[in-house]
């Protein structure tokens, strides 16, 4: 059978960083996000008794089979759906690649959700989460509606995603700032595997707890000052991680810097604004419906800056009729 998925990417506002489980993707953390409607992936799965091989194609060129999480996480369906057909496998994200914006969460979200059903499998959100995670940890959050908490747990069944507010619960908008063309040069597996060695980390993942409860109050209150000053200071912290781990991390740029100190200096201003940034140079200024198109403006007016995306709370991974192929 053929199925298609479509699936957004997503912000985190309290970060994963670091596994207690390597193989299953076990977090050392539950965090929080918000689904990105302007960052989507669409991916048509079919499995066949006819094919020969699988193949995987994004966005219009085939990907080596040869150590392919892809290939890996149609293993994982397949064993779960007990069949043994291989599968052709064609996704597209509907925004511009090449410039550093990850696809992982919404290409295995949507590759999840695609594939289980292509296989025959009739699994709950609960259970698509958990499968999702094991493809690509942030995917888990892709799958539910809205804004999302990502469980902490010990163990595979527990550690999984669920909608805490609808998409339409409260309209921040997420401006996805590019500050350049180039892609991390170290993945984020193996920064997580360096957190341990910041002599920080410990103390990071003794205030977190509190710290998600903070977030999800603020975002039930729709506060957004006291949401936007933990959120920033949240991306600040694990940025403070990934710096003073053994060997350092730096993923900002120039044109990070340059956007982080010009939301400070708008807030100063009075222009309501706020920043957090994953494991790479381009960052997420955070902004109310109100002032969205002043701060646009302001963001692509400087020269550091490539190109602004503007994001809406968005659903989560949706079936679709719109088959690639
Ligand atoms: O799921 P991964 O392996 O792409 O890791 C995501 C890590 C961060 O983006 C930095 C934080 C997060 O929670 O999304």
């Amino acid at each position: 059978m053929k199925a298609t998925a479509t699936a957004p990417s997503n912000i985190a506002f309290i970060k994963y960083w670091g596994r207690k489980d390597e193989a299953l993707r076990l977090p050392e953390n539950g965090s929080l996000s918000m689904n990105l409607s302007a960052l989507q992936t669409t991916t048509t799965v079919e499995f066949s008794p006819d094919y020969t091989e699988d193949y995987i194609e994004i966005n219009g060129t085939r990907e080596s089979n040869e150590s392919s999480r892809a290939v890996l996480h149609l293993d994982r369906v397949r064993a779960l759906a007990k069949i043994s057909d291989l599968a052709k496998v064609v996704t597209k994200n509907n925004f511009p690649t090449g410039t550093g914006l990850s696809s992982s969460a919404s290409g295995f979200a949507a590759l999840t959700v695609a594939a289980a059903k292509a296989a025959g499998l009739d699994l709950s959100e609960k259970e698509l989460s958990i499968l999702a995670r094991q493809g690509s940890g942030s995917a888990c959050r892709s799958i539910p509606d809205g804004f999302v908490e990502w469980l902490n747990a010990n163990t595979s069944d527990g550690s999984y995603a669920k909608s805490i507010f609808p998409h339409d619960y409260w309209n921040i908008v997420d401006i996805v700032v590019i500050t350049g063309k180039e892609q991390k040069d170290t993945p984020t597996s193996e920064g997580m595997k360096r957190a341990y060695s910041s002599p920080f980390f410990e103390q990071r993942l003794q205030h977190i707890e509190t710290r998600i409860i903070e977030c999800k109050k603020y975002i039930k209150e729709k506060n957004f000052k006291l949401f936007g000053e933990l959120i920033e200071q949240e991306s600040l912290e694990m940025h403070a991680i990934t710096l003073t781990s053994q060997p350092p991390l730096i993923y900002w740029h120039p044109g990070t810097l340059r956007v982080m100190r010009a939301v400070h200096l708008w807030r100063q201003e009075g222009l309501g604004s706020y920043y957090t940034i994953n494991t790479g140079h381009n960052i997420h200024v955070i902004v109310q419906e109100k002032d969205k198109e002043v701060l646009a403006k302001e963001l692509s007016n400087l020269e550091e800056v490539n190109e602004v995306i503007i994001n809406y709370p968005a659903q989560g991974a949706q079936l679709s009729e719109q088959h690639l192929f």
